[in-house]
This record gives C-alpha cells, sequence and structure tokens, in this order.
C-alpha cells in the first residue's frame, strides 16, 4: 500500500480511509489498492465497524488520473469500487468539493453517500471521449433511474449537493466537521443489516423497464446531434444494458466498450485538449496569482456588441461591473442589448426571471470616467479608432487606481500604443474577447512590450474567473489567435478564384466537424466587417494579394446575413444559407478578368490548403514568440472558432499528418503560389527532426524580453 496517497485511522470504531493527492485527489497510482487493502484491513478488525471514505483537503476525488490513461493499470476502479460494495461492514462515502468519475463510481459502490453543500458531484468521462469504467453506467441508473442518469453520463455536467440530494444521488447533506458527521452517520448503521448494495437496488430497475422510450428518446437525441463521437452511443446503450442484464455481466460490457475507447483517436485527442486548455493561461516564470489578487469589480467602457457581452460575462460570473458610455442615448442601448440577451436566454429556459434581476443588478451604467476608477479591471471595447482608444487610455491614466488593470478590448489595434498613452504601460494589456463574447469561451490576454508579468497573470486569472480559456498571446499583427486564422481565410478566398465554390468549401469544413462552415460563419459576422481592414492593408503594403470576391460582393451590397445575402442568400428571416447564382457569376466573372484559369479540387486539397496555410503560420507566431507555445494555439482555435474538438486542434491535428508531409506540401505552394507560402523555419526544424508540432516552444529569447518579474504594485484594497 502507498502510505502517502491513501492514510487510514480508527476513530472510535471507524476506519476512516482518506485519499490524498492534491489539488483534486485523481485516482493515483496506489490509491485502488489502498481501498482494497484497507477495505480489507477493516472487515478483518473486531475493533471496526464501519468504514468511512473521503479526500483529504477541499475535495473527495476528481476522477481518474487523465495522465495515467492508455498506460498499464494494475488494479482498476472497477475492481476496487466492487470491493467497497462487498464489504461486510457499511461503507459510508464523505464528499466534499470535486467527486466526478471514477470518484462519483467508488462513492456509488458505497453503502451511505454523504458530501458537504459545496460538493459537485458528476460523470465527465464523456467530455474525454470515455465512458465510466468503474461500474459508473450500471450502479447510476439504478441508484436514480435511467433518465437521470443518462442525462449526467451524456452531459458530463456537475450537479451541486442539493439537486443530488433530489436525485437520491447522496443520502444526506453534511453539517459541521464532514468526517466527523460521517464517522457518526457510520456508528449509526453499523448494525443495520442488509447493507444497501447499490447494484442490489430494483425499484428504478423495475419502474425504468415499462419505459423503453426513456432510451430511445436518449437514442433520438443522440442521432440529432451527429456527434463524431462513439461514446455517446455505449453510454446509451450501457444504460439499457443496466435495465436489462445483471450487474456483472453489464460491468464487463462497460469494460469491454471502455477498453475500445481509451485508445481510441478521439479520446487522445480529447485527452490532449484538456491539459493544452490547462496549460494555456500559464505564464512560464510564475505561479498562479494568489487568490486575494483577484479582479472582484470591473468597468467596460463601451456599450457595444462587444462591450455589453463583456458586461454580461462579468454579471453571469458574479463580478459586479460598470459599464461606460459617452452619451447617455448610447448607454441606454447598451443597457437594452444586454436585457435582450437576458430575455432570449429566459425565452430559451437557461434563466430565470429572477436571475436575470440578480445579474441585472450587478451591472452599473456610468457617464462618468471618475466613477469608474475604484474598479479592479478596466476593458475598453470601443470601435478600432487609434486616436480613440488613446484618448480613452490617457483618461483611463487619470483615474483607475493603482494597480488597476488597464485592459483592451482591441482585435488589431498594438497593444503599446494604448500603454504609451498612459504612464503605467505595465499594467496595459489587451484582454481579447470572441463575439459573442458572454458566450465564446476564448480570451486572448495580449503583452505588450511594457506589460508585466503580475498584469498579465492577474488578466489571465480574471479570464479563467469568468469562465473562459485564458491563453496569453504577444502584440503582432492579429495577435496570435486571429492571425494564426488569417491564412486560411486568405486561402479560402483564393480557392474560389480558382474554381472552388463557398458551398463546396463549407462542406468540406462541415464534414471536418466545424459546427459551420468558414463562409457560412462570415455571414454571420459580416463581410463589410473586414472590407475596411483589407483597404487598409492594401494602402500599406504594395506586396498585399486583394481578395477580389468578397471585396467585389461588399460592393454589391452583399454584407451577410443582416441584409439577406452574402455568400449565401437568406429567405424570409430564415437563417438556412442557400447557394446563390449570383455568387457564382461573380466568381466566374473575377476568374475571367484576371485570366485565372479554373480546376477542380477535392475535398483533401481544400482541407490542406486551408488548415496547412495557418499550421505553417502558427509555426512562425511560436518562433517568433508571439505565443508560449504550440498547444496555446491548439486552445485558442478549440475555444475561439469552433476548431472540432475530438481533433485536438489544429497543431495536434498536424502532429497526425506529420511535420515533413506538411513541410513538402508547403514547398510545393510556396513554389506554386510565392511568398504567402513561405515555409516557417519551426515548421522545418520540426520537420527535420520528425518531431511533433504540438510540443513546440518559444525559443526563451524570442519571448516578451520585457517579462522579468517586476514587484507587485497592485493595491490588494
Ligand atoms: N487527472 C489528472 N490531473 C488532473 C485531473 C485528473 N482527473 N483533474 C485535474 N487535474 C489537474 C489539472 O491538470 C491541474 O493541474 P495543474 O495545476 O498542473 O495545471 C490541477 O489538477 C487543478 O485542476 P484545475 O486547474 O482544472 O482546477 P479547477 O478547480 O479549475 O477544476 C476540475 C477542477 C473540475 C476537477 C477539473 O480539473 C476537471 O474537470 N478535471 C477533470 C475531471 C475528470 O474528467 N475526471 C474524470 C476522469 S475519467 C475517469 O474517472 C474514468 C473512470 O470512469 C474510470
Amino acid at each position: 500500500m502507498n502510505d502517502e496517497v491513501v492514510s487510514y485511522e480508527i476513530r472510535e470504531r471507524v476506519g476512516i480511509i482518506t485519499l490524498r493527492n492534491p489539488p483534486v485527489n485523481a485516482l493515483a497510482p496506489g490509491m485502488r489498492e489502498g481501498i482494497i487493502d484497507l477495505v480489507k484491513a477493516a472487515n478483518e478488525n473486531p475493533a471496526v465497524d464501519a468504514i468511512v471514505l473521503t479526500g483529504a483537503g477541499r475535495n473527495f476525488i476528481a476522477g481518474a488520473d487523465i495522465r495515467q490513461f492508455g498506460k498499464t493499470r494494475a488494479v482498476t476502479s472497477r475492481t476496487s469500487a466492487a470491493a467497497i460494495e462487498a464489504s461486510e461492514k457499511p461503507v459510508v462515502a464523505a464528499m466534499d468539493g470535486y467527486c466526478l468519475g471514477g470518484g462519483l463510481e467508488h462513492a456509488l459502490a458505497c453503502h451511505h453517500r454523504i458530501a458537504t453543500p459545496a460538493a459537485r458531484l458528476g460523470l465527465p468521462e464523456i467530455k474525454l471521449g470515455i465512458i465510466p469504467a468503474g461500474g459508473g453506467t450500471q450502479r447510476l441508473p439504478r441508484l436514480i433511474g435511467a433518465a437521470a442518469a443518462l442525462d449526467m453520463i451524456l452531459s458530463g455536467r456537475q450537479a451541486g449537493a442539493d439537486e443530488a440530494l433530489a436525485l437520491g444521488l447522496i443520502d444526506e447533506i453534511a453539517t459541521g466537521d464532514l468526517v466527523a458527521f460521517a464517522a457518526g452517520v457510520a456508528r449509526r448503521i453499523a448494525l443495520e443489516r442488509p447493507l444497501r448494495k447499490t447494484s442490489a437496488l430494483t425499484a428504478w430497475r423495475t419502474a425504468d423497464r415499462e419505459k423503453p422510450e426513456i432510451i430511445e428518446m436518449a437514442r433520438q437525441a443522440a442521432a440529432r446531434k451527429k456527434s463524431p463521437l462513439k461514446a455517446p452511443g455505449y453510454a446509451i446503450e450501457l444504460v439499457a444494458a443496466s435495465l436489462s442484464v445483471d450487474v456483472d455481466a453489464g460491468i464487463a460490457l462497460e469494460h469491454d466498450r471502455f477498453s475500445e475507447l481509451e485508445d481510441s483517436d478521439e479520446a487522445k485527442a480529447l485527452r490532449y485538449a484538456f491539459f493544452a486548455e490547462k496549460t494555456a493561461g500559464k505564464i512560464p516564470g510564475i505561479a498562479k496569482p494568489p487568490a486575494g489578487d483577484g479582479v472582484r469589480s470591473a468597468a467596460v467602457v463601451g456599450g457595444g456588441t462587444m462591450g455589453s457581452g463583456i458586461a454580461i460575462a462579468f454579471a453571469d460570473a458574479g463580478i459586479p461591473v460598470k459599464m461606460l458610455e459617452a452619451t447617455p442615448e448610447a448607454l441606454k442601448r447598451g443597457m437594452e442589448r444586454i436585457r435582450s440577451t437576458y430575455d432570449a436566454r429566459i425565452r430559451r429556459k437557461r434563466l430565470t426571471p429572477a436571475q436575470m434581476q440578480e445579474r441585472l443588478a450587478r451591472i452599473e451604467p456610468a457617464s462618468r470616467y471618475e466613477s469608474i476608477g475604484d474598479c479592479d479591471a478596466v476593458i475598453e471595447a470601443v470601435f478600432e479608432r487609434v486616436d480613440l482608444k488613446m484618448d480613452i487610455f490617457g483618461k483611463l491614466d487619470v483615474v483607475m487606481k493603482p494597480g488597476a488593470l488597464l485592459l483592451t478590448n482591441s482585435s488589431a489595434i498594438d497593444i503599446n500604443v494604448m500603454a504609451r498613452a498612459t504612464k503605467r504601460p505595465g499594467s496595459v494589456a489587451g484582454a481579447h474577447f470572441f463575439a459573442p463574447a458572454n458566450v465564446m469561451k476564448l480570451c486572448e490576454i495580449v503583452a505588450g512590450d511594457a506589460t508585466t508579468i503580475d498584469t498579465l497573470g492577474r488578466a489571465a486569472a480574471m479570464g479563467r474567473a469568468l469562465g473562459k480559456i485564458s491563453v496569453v498571446a504577444g502584440s503582432c499583427d492579429g495577435f496570435a489567435a486571429n492571425r494564426s486564422r488569417a491564412p486560411l481565410v486568405t486561402e479560402m478566398m483564393l480557392l474560389l478564384e480558382e474554381g472552388a465554390l463557398p458551398w463546396q468549401i463549407d462542406k468540406v469544413m462541415m464534414d471536418f466537424g466545424y459546427p459551420m462552415g468558414p463562409f457560412a460563419v462570415s455571414d454571420l459576422s459580416g463581410l463589410d466587417v473586414s472590407y475596411d481592414t483589407r483597404k487598409r492593408r492594401a494602402a500599406a503594403d504594395p506586396d498585399y494579394r486583394k481578395l477580389h470576391v468578397p471585396d467585389r460582393l461588399v460592393e454589391m451590397g452583399r454584407h451577410g446575413q443582416k441584409n439577406g445575402a452574402g455568400w449565401y442568400r437568406y429567405e424570409n428571416n430564415d437563417r438556412t444559407p442557400r447557394p446563390d447564382a449570383v455568387v457564382n457569376q461573380v466568381i466566374a466573372d473575377i476568374a475571367r478578368e484576371f485570366g485565372i484559369p479554373q480546376r477542380e479540387f477535392t475535398d483533401e486539397e481544400i482541407l490542406h490548403r486551408l488548415l496547412f496555410a495557418s499550421v505553417n503560420e502558427a509555426c512562425k507566431i511560436v518562433d517568433e514568440g508571439k505565443s508560449f507555445r504550440a498547444s496555446d494555439i491548439d486552445a485558442m482555435w478549440l475555444n475561439g472558432f469552433g476548431f472540432p474538438r475530438h481533433r485536438g486542434g489544429l497543431m495536434y491535428w498536424a502532429d497526425g499528418i506529420g511535420a515533413p508531409a506538411i513541410l513538402y506540401q508547403v514547398q510545393a505552394w510556396h513554389e506554386r503560389y510565392g511568398k504567402r507560402w513561405k515555409p516557417s523555419p519551426l515548421l522545418a526544424r520540426v520537420a527535420g527532426e520528425n518531431g511533433r508540432l504540438r510540443e513546440a516552444v518559444a525559443p526563451e529569447t524570442a519571448f516578451l524580453p520585457s517579462l522579468v518579474p517586476q514587484p507587485s504594485t497592485h493595491s490588494t484594497k
């Protein structure tokens, strides 16, 4: 037994098994063995009447250790859970904090379950492309019914203690000290027999057998979602099996299905995505900022689409926010925008009117700069106009308290320009949200040349507090996220000139796994949005390759969904994109005008042309130190651009093809199309070593030379 991860003590005839693997008590090697040994020891000890299973610190068990998947395990959760259930003395689960995956499955095998009000219970395996493998698919339906079990297993969501109690997932909510409470209960039930074994429960099983529609509805809902993953189908099959076969047969089937999924491509990609996101917000050289440094109040300058979305993100996260606008009319429009977003959520039953009032109460309209000065952070979210932004940062410099974060939501303007408008450039950074800001999970934290590590760390923590994935980038044209996607956009436009059609390209990308094709997305955000930027770039750069097709469509007044025509046409307020012969004609005209030869494209060529362009750019971004690591680009694509999660991310996907093959193709396109395909030195290096692109990191000398640790200047008021 491993003493470090499992400990045992006897308190007044109750054996207390404590699992310890900070920070979240993931099931480390040795824990399952420890549980088996200690349950046996407690059963053999006449001085022990009952057992409590608990976790050290503030969590029960957050599930299997994800790093151990794919490795051989001496003992599996199904075996240790079975040992708990088979115990002749009652085992009581005492749960605080996270009680997830294999953790909840061990609790399900206990004879009694107690949780603190702070407990969070769930089976998140589906998010990792797998299914519960510690008997969860068989015990959960027997305990809470097939419908509730399917909901929890298929969504992977967490239930709080109150909900868990209502579902019958736990037996009671602890008051006072958890372990003392659980030991008291254990003593109370010590002599009660027979023990309540979850596997032997029949009430729900009998009731559910009469309702085959529960399984059928789950199957239909899964079919509608068109998930590329196998796990949801298997989970439904296993819950169905829990109603018809005995528990041993069910658990054997669960084991078979899990073994098949554990090392599947999709599960590997989803595990990679989990860790890419966890790593993304980390800044080399600094630990997470201490809890006291969090942003507890914020202000947003600008109440437009982005500003109001950001204000909602704060209000949703429980952080009070002030919204500053220049005129009472603009402020009123901003507040109306917020209200209508909440109204829509109420209509979709995602929010109650009472919750809406609570959140609205956190958003305070403001009309004077002085009134936002006491906030911990301010985010400027006005139009992309340099003079306007410089003026705002000058004003913020005057009013904001020392140590406040001065952030800009700009997606295009150099952070250093805003920083120079203040006397505290170290406190200035980008906090680039993606539209709609209250929905999209990416928050790109952008460092200017003078931004301190302290500012970056606190801004990244702020993003996390908003429920976002914070990823740090350096300041350059488009920063890391948009800059890495820009070549994809260029190629999709140029493919049109060569003979591909928008709907063909969209289909290729949707078949790949995107929820929408890139042209349909462009119709949603509006073709006009990037028109001015393109004109500016064309004026500034003599080598700029003009994108004739979108320019022409904008000049024809086709701005996208908002006016019923863009890449597609839209009818009668319907959002369904319909191919439009006018677009075919525009493309054909342009090809003729510029004498561009036409040809047919295979799906693979389209996919590679779009994504290799971005892989090459992402390599340049990492090499230049504008991203700390290639996996940060993956976290950005997954959370900002809808990249299919089961493919891991852009760079992870690229590794599936291999750097040498990508380099070969990039070189060929470089010869054919010229400068824009110049291979990145990093791509060439990784290809030469036959290495992994996803493991590439920025050279230490390249990233943000100004990021030397500096004394913290922020107030802790
Ligand atoms: N395995 C390995 N490491 C884990 C882990 C796990 N299951 N859960 C969390 N960690 C690590 C994180 O990577 C992070 O490490 P770091 O500090 O080095 O970056 C650290 O623990 C803290 O995690 P977070 O920063 O994510 O802390 P939060 O408080 O924000 O979130 C959490 C905690 C909700 C537990 C979140 O980490 C999470 O969702 N973890 C995954 C839980 C999960 O999927 N469990 C099921 C595993 S599958 C299973 O159990 C199979 C079974 O059926 C046999």
